[in-house]
């Protein structure tokens, strides 16, 4: 609680050093627009921001972080200032600078230094704090309204370190922008510059399947609505179940949400590990990873209602596809307007909700003619290893459902959009 008083206090304080808090306007305040596109080769999100850069987005990102343009101005801060102390208070695992780095004594005149890091390599190096903009649309959650222009605080390395830290991301990225509910991620950042509160700070997701479509969309400032083409006339948001997110560890950033039990096609998998394991969402994982103890008896569950329910299924088995481990000819398996028809799964979410997975978020073409199951076991972990997750929910498993990250509630909501719409249906003319 004190620490939840603590991030407030640090969050309207940067609203300050931003200088944002600008008297009401008569202009309603609107959320921000932006198109999301996932990137083939790596499975990862990304939003524009300069020049036709990118920033890549990441649920557990606490920072937004660039490579320093050209004409950045570098924030004027003391690494005692409180808006510093944020931008360092989720040092991340593995990262060894930022430990060796950050020490910063009381009294100290030494400028603010961050550490932003690239979570897929886990590398990270120093950078500093710099004002920066982009442009964006603001929306009524049917079009494009007006394009305004975001402020914000961006952690911004130097020209020397940008080949490391982007290495692995998609092509054409410039950097990250973190999703998290911390007053330096983009959310509240873009509700401070859109005078909307950031401490009641919602997004939504909706994240797209491929490139082909078109790309999804990302709410920001707001957690809605959301219209899209071809569905009903309604605001999808209406239709949200919703799961408590819960805080685990005080200095992860990460969207813990907890899952009471999974099961396929209603049976429940017999496994212990949910009771007591965390179930974090993770836009950085392409499919869901489950704990060893987690995904054995889950795999082997899939594969025996799978095979009541096509009698020839075993015979359609094929030799698995890295990292998969059940795989099945494509042909054997029917088709249906979500996806391949195979047991449901289904996650009972606390509070009630079900997050069911049909054959379009549960089974994956790796190559022609083979299917397969698309949760894998997570590497490099012990069955039952408590300091780790027992589920992480990757994209491939969040694409078309609409997400609403609740940073006031604390709560997440979540649904599955019908057949009849997908999440690259936003309509993306400017009205007016
Ligand atoms: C804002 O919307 C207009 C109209 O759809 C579009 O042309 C423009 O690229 C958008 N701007 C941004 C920054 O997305
Ligand atoms: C998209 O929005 C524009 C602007 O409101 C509208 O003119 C157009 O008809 C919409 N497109 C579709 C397919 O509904």
């Amino acid at each position: 609680m004190a620490r939840a008083r603590l991030l407030l206090v640090l969050a309207v304080s940067l609203l300050l050093v931003l200088g944002l808090a600008r008297p009401a306007s008569c202009e309603p305040h609107l959320p921000v627009v932006v198109p999301v596109t996932k990137d083939t080769q790596t499975s990862l999100y990304t939003i524009p921001f300069h020049d036709g850069a990118t920033l890549v987005l990441d649920t557990a990102g606490p920072l937004v972080w660039t490579t320093c343009q050209p004409d950045h101005i570098p924030a004027a801060l003391a690494c005692t200032s409180p808006t510093c102390k944020l931008a360092n208070a989720f040092p991340f695992p593995g990262c060894r600078a930022s430990s060796s780095g950050s020490s910063c004594p009381a009294n100290s005149h030494d400028k603010c230094t961050v550490y932003p890091c690239n979570p897929v390599t886990v590398a990270c190096a120093p950078g500093d704090l710099s004002h920066t903009r982009f442009v964006a649309n603001t929306t009524d959650g049917r079009n494009p309204v007006r394009q305004v222009s975001v402020k914000a605080l961006a952690a911004c390395i130097s020209p020397r370190d940008d080949k490391m830290l982007l290495e692995k991301l998609p092509v054409g990225s410039a950097g990250m922008a973190g999703l998290a509910g911390t007053g330096l991620a983009l959310p509240a950042q873009v509700a401070a510059s859109q005078g909307l509160p950031a401490d009641k700070a919602k997004f939504l997701l909706c994240l797209p399947r491929g490139s082909a479509g078109g790309p999804g969309v990302a709410i920001l400032g707001s957690g809605g609505p959301l219209y899209l083409l071809a569905g009903q006339p309604e605001d999808y948001t209406r239709s949200l179940q919703y799961t408590p997110l819960v805080v685990t560890r005080k200095d992860h950033p990460s969207y813990y949400v907890s899952v009471k039990s999974i099961a396929v096609d209603n049976a429940a998998v017999p496994e212990k590990a949910l009771a007591t394991g965390r179930v974090v969402l993770c836009t950085r994982t392409p499919y869901t990873l489950l704990r060893r103890d987690v995904y054995r008896p889950f795999a082997a569950a899939f594969e025996a209602a799978l095979a009541k329910q096509i009698p020839r299924a075993k015979k359609t088995k094929k030799p698995p596809v890295k990292p998969f481990t059940l795989c099945y000819e494509a042909a054997s398996l029917a088709n249906t307007l979500s996806g391949y028809l195979v047991p449901t799964v289904t996650l009972a979410m606390e509070g009630g909700g079900k997050w069911a997975l049909a054959g379009s978020n549960s089974m994956v073409d790796v190559k022609p003619g083979t299917a397969c199951l698309a949760f894998v076991e997570m590497p490099g972990v012990k069955a039952g290893d408590g300091s780790a997750p027992a589920v992480i929910v990757g994209g491939f498993q969040m694409e078309n459902f609409v997400l609403q990250f609740d940073l006031e509630k604390k709560r997440l909501g979540f649904f599955r959009l019908p057949v009849s719409t997908q999440c690259s249906r936003f309509n993306f003319t400017r009205t007016g």
